[in-house]
């Protein structure tokens, strides 16, 4: 894992958007894996005024994102295929039949997992995009998921709904289970690119770096790809 350190969330997604757009300018075909959460926001602002200033073409891209919330149509405001619409897909040239993410709403969760997964082996990534939970977990794959899981449906922990309950009314908002790629799938990707912001992650990037690979940690079996770039901000790298 390369490890590199920011001097503020400008620098992080400035770095970030270099590796992003270093993949889609070498190969207009790419296939990104992407990811919600409030850390790649820059990054995202920064593809769509690329795609403005330098008419940067997304035409031919195809994005498979991490994870979605159980129970949260597509238009609902809070799920991440709305995030991802509103913060990324609206502003660029990419075919909405190119994006995709878990079904919210499927009632059968084997059915929309197993499908999940068939896409997945069918679409390898050229890079996967996360962001780190405070807790170590990457996409929903929370402490404890097997380092061999696919596509699941996770009962998300007290943390992670306290974490995600800023960007709800109410915490009793927020969906108790969500659909999410498994780790196995993310360690399938060619490249790994990790970005993390701020003091409260400070804790799980010196586990994830510095500890050993455990499941207790999920984001610490990133230490075992091939290319992955972890980039940190200095609040977050602060006990580094
Ligand atoms: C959520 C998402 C993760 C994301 C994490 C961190 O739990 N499922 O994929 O990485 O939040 O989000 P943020 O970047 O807002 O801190």
């Amino acid at each position: 894992m390369r490890v590199l350190i920011a001097k503020d969330y400008d620098e992080l997604s400035a770095k970030a958007f270099e590796v992003m757009m270093g993949i889609v300018k070498n190969n207009p075909y790419a296939v990104l894996g992407l990811a919600t959460g409030t850390t790649p926001l820059g990054l995202y602002r920064r593809m769509i005024e690329d795609h403005n200033a330098h008419g940067t073409s997304f035409a031919h891209i195809r994005t498979v994102n991490l994870d979605e919330y159980k129970g949260l149509p597509k238009d609902h405001p809070q799920s991440y295929a709305y995030f991802m619409r509103e913060n990324l897909f609206l502003h660029l040239d990419i075919e909405a039949s190119n994006t995709y993410i878990e079904n919210g709403m499927a009632q059968d969760e084997q059915a929309e997992c197993a499908c999940y997964n068939k896409l997945l082996a069918e679409m390898p990534r050229d890079i996967q995009l996360l962001g780190l939970g405070s807790n170590g977990h990457i996409a929903f794959n929370e402490p404890y998921t097997p380092f061999g899981s696919e596509t699941h449906v996770v009962d998300l922990t007290e943390n992670t709904i306290k974490d995600n309950a800023r960007l709800f009314s109410d915490i009793s908002e927020v969906p108790k289970k969500a659909f999410t790629m498994g780790v196995k799938q993310i360690m399938q990707a060619k490249q790994i690119l990790i970005l993390v912001s701020g003091a409260n992650k400070a804790e799980a990037v010196c586990k994830t770096v510095c500890g050993k690979v455990t499941e207790e940690v999920p984001a610490s079996v990133l230490l075992l790809h091939p290319n992955c770039i972890l980039i940190a901000d200095k609040e977050a790298a602060s006990k580094l």
